[in-house]
């Protein structure tokens, strides 16, 4: 049984589906492969994804792996109704519904929990943490799971270090073929394409602060540039604030930029990153927009409390009107802009995020327990074989190395040519 808003809404959804699914080349011969093997027969795969239609593609390629599938969103604003009305028509238990309240965002995923998951597949980690939280049976049958980002790694290397993780699970976030593409291109390309959408403005000419120069700020940052604006890197890590110097962008403290900045973007996996402090220093028009895991990059406490009125000029953007006269725009409630006003990463990115999930997620049905309580890293043969299939896919050949260049790099030995030194 699901819960959706609309059923009616299905075809809309198939459409959807069915379009990603054509750009999915990766995932679609792990699914020929899954439908064969049936790896997850007898199986329920408990899940808390972003539930769009790139992730119906990953639960129906489960669903033919032989698994049974329930499903929650993983963020109250990323739920298309339609394709969640589609999924749920081909079969999978959903309980999702865009612009859930706290409760309902709560229980859909305690009706994931109450399904009694023999797997998991988690993005941020709420669904692995009331697993926990509902007392040991629900988690004991669970085989293991995987992690989708790095808010949800975080997380779980918490329980790990506690000593209350149960089960293995595998950090999906962490594989090349995940956070190199994913987290930079996928982010890059999504959270401009979901600003750009919701404000309708130029970006040219403008400057924009990226807070957080990890794998997903580059990407912002990159994308940033190209669409000419001036960028300015706000860190914590003085290694990578030295990095985002050598990329050619400016760095400073985020005080400063508070002052000169006309877009900033969050993106640290961090709270209160943007708060009263800097909310009083930033120019009239300022738009606010964060593309991090949670809700609380940007402090939406500091933000009511600071402005005298709060309006709507558009969808998905907020106006806070300062008591000074100054107006902030906050984008997508300060949820994740690219999936709270846009349809989040480009198809083909998340073809290759969730042929990782689907080949790690047998890998963990397959060893089970045997991999411990913790959090165990995507074996490298996945990464390669998802590599390997998109490069098919693109019709890319490469190079492979003679034996005697292995011989060479695998040998310590003097090399036969003197080096010149
Ligand atoms: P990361 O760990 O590679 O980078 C985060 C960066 O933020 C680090 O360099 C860290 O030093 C910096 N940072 C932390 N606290 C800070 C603060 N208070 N001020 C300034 N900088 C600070 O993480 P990654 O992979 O870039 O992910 C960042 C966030 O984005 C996470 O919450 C992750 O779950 C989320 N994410 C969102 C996606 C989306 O579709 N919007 C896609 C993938 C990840």
């Amino acid at each position: 049984m699901s819960i959706v808003r609309d059923p009616d809404l299905a075809p809309a959804g198939r459409l959807k589906i069915d379009w990603a699914a054509r750009h999915m080349p990766v995932l679609s011969r792990i699914r020929d492969g899954l439908l064969k093997e049936k790896p997850f027969r007898g199986l329920n795969v408990g899940m808390c994804l972003h539930l769009e239609a790139k992730t119906a593609c990953l639960a129906i390629a489960l669903m033919e792996g032989g698994a049974t599938v329930s499903v929650a969103g993983s963020n109250p604003l990323s739920t298309q109704d339609e394709v969640a009305a589609a999924l749920a028509d081909q079969g999978a238990n959903v309980y999702a519904w865009r612009g859930s309240s706290p409760e309902e965002y709560c229980s859909f995923l305690r009706m994931v929990v109450e399904d009694g998951p023999n797997l998991v597949i988690d993005d941020g980690g709420d669904l692995v943490a009331m697993l926990h939280g509902v007392g040991p049976k629900r988690a004991e049958s669970v085989i293991g799971g995987c992690e989708e980002t790095t808010t949800g790694i975080r997380r779980l290397r918490a329980m790990e270090r506690e000593g209350v993780l149960r089960f293995p699970m595998v950090a999906v976030n962490n594989a090349r073929c995940k956070y190199l593409f994913d987290n930079r291109y996928g982010s890059g390309q999504s959270v401009w394409d979901g600003i750009v959408r919701t404000t309708n403005l130029l970006v040219a000419g403008k400057t924009v602060v990226v807070l957080g120069y990890g794998w997903c700020g580059k990407g912002v940052a990159m994308r940033a540039a190209g669409l000419g604006a001036s960028v300015v890197i706000c860190e914590v890590d003085p290694v990578r604030a030295n990095e985002a110097l050598s990329d050619g962008y400016r760095v400073m403290h985020s005080l400063d930029a508070a002052t000169i900045g006309d877009i900033f973007v969050t993106v640290t996996g961090c709270r209160d990153v943007l708060r009263a402090e800097h909310f009083n220093r930033m120019k009239d028009g300022a738009i606010l927009a964060n593309a991090g895991h949670f809700d609380v990059e940007i402090s939406l406490p500091d933000l009511a409390a600071l402005s005298s009125s709060v309006s709507r000029p558009r969808p998905g953007v907020t106006e806070y009107a300062m008591s000074d006269g100054r107006r902030l725009y906050l984008l997508a409630e300060g949820r994740l802009v690219n999936l709270g006003v846009a349809d989040g990463h480009p198809v083909e990115i998340m073809d290759m995020s969730f042929a990782i999930q689907a080949l790690s997620l047998k890998y963990v049905t397959l060893e089970g327990k045997r991999l411990g309580s913790r959090v165990v890293p995507v074996p490298p043969e996945i990464d390669e074989t998802v590599a390997r299939l998109r490069l098919e896919a693109l019709g890319v050949r490469i190079d492979e190395l003679t034996e005697e260049q292995k011989q060479y790099l695998a040998s310590w030995r003097e090399q036969e040519t003197a080096s010149d030194d």
